[in-house]
């Protein structure tokens, strides 16, 4: 559809900016409390709040901790919380055995919280970056990240987290294959009602460094993930990819980096219309706030402009470290 314009004086189009009131009523898009997913980061122990100092504002909380995050989270009107273990490098291991433990530090925080604010949905990581030793997100034979047995792996993570009570799967992990294999396993359980959120369409990017930190797989990542995540210069594949998971099974498909592939997120609306999320990732955070903290950008303007832009490119909602903030900040 061509906007259409009178010529000047008729269309003065500062008219609908003149006032708060004419703003408001013309805003085509908006930001709402239910737009967001709150990443967490996870620490073993008690009582841990524990600074992380490429993220500032961002704690790894242990599970008694996150419980309570969660409770806040929830009073604020945050429908989703999304949990990313820091993993001891004691548990890092080349067959990432831990990822599938029934009681590792993620399906204990999932039963804790679940338990204590039943209403919030849990949302989860499935890739075995956190406990393997080498950092990747799949398993790696004769220096190739191999596809088919990482699989078999992700699902019996997957599997694990639903039985812990996980509401929505979030695979990142960029293997072939992995959305039909987690939705039948899911199905043979009587898991119907766990939706995935896949990380359709995820880029090879700079952006992720200070998750890695927050994770604690900086040190252990070998070489880069350019086998598995995209290539920053490719635009179509986004959509086959996008096309390839939700025919697998996926409910919900997201796109990471956000800020730096805003036009992939519109793409992917508009192609597919299915619910599309981004994900606004550590580094894009970290810049935010670290300007911020100079006193070179207003902070609090520039967190609001950067997921308002998520929602006039199309997403539905968006994963934010900002999503208390943010929260606080629209609820007034
Ligand atoms: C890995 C994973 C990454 C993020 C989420 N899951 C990093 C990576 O692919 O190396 C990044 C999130 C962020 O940067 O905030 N499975």
């Amino acid at each position: 559809m061509k906007p259409t314009v009178a010529p000047f004086p008729a269309a003065r189009l500062r008219r609908t900016r003149a006032t708060t009131a004419l703003r408001n009523l013309v805003r085509q898009n908006t930001l709402t409390v239910d737009d967001l997913i709150w990443p967490v980061f996870l620490r073993d122990g008690e009582n841990v709040m524990e600074p992380i100092s490429s993220m500032p504002g961002v704690m790894r909380q242990s599970i008694d901790n996150v419980v309570q995050s969660a409770k806040h989270a929830h009073l604020l009107g945050i429908p989703v919380i999304c949990l990313f273990p820091y993993t001891d490098p004691s548990l890092k291991t080349a067959d990432c055995a831990e990822a599938w433990n029934p009681d590792n530090l993620t399906n204990r925080a999932i039963r804790a919280i679940k338990d204590a604010v039943p209403d919030i949905a849990v949302m989860t990581d499935v890739a075995l970056d956190p406990y393997n030793i080498n950092g990747h997100d799949g398993f790696v034979e004769n220096g190739k990240i191999v596809n088919d047995r990482t699989i078999e792996a992700l699902v019996k993570m997957t599997l694990a987290q639903a039985r812990s009570g996980a509401d929505i799967i979030g695979p990142s992990d960029m293997m072939d294959g992995r959305i039909g294999a987690m939705r039948s396993a899911l199905e043979s359980e009587q898991f119907q009602d766990v939706a995935i959120l896949s990380y359709a369409a995820k880029y090879a990017s700079g952006y992720y460094g200070p998750f890695r930190d927050a994770v604690g797989a900086s040190g252990a990542l070998t070489g880069d993930k350019k086998t598995y995540q995209m290539d920053p210069g490719n635009s179509d594949e986004a959509l086959r990819l996008v096309e390839r998971d939700l025919n697998e099974g996926a409910d919900m498909v997201m796109i990471k980096p956000g800020i730096a592939y805003l036009d992939i997120c519109h793409r992917i609306k508009q192609s597919f219309g299915a619910p599309t999320f981004a994900y606004q990732v550590s580094g894009e955070y970290a810049m935010i706030q670290a300007a911020a903290q100079n006193g070179w950008i207003d902070g609090e303007a520039v967190m609001m402009e950067s997921l308002l832009a998520f929602k006039r490119a199309g997403c539905d909602g968006i994963l934010s470290y900002f999503a208390p903030a943010v929260a606080t900040a629209l609820n007034g």
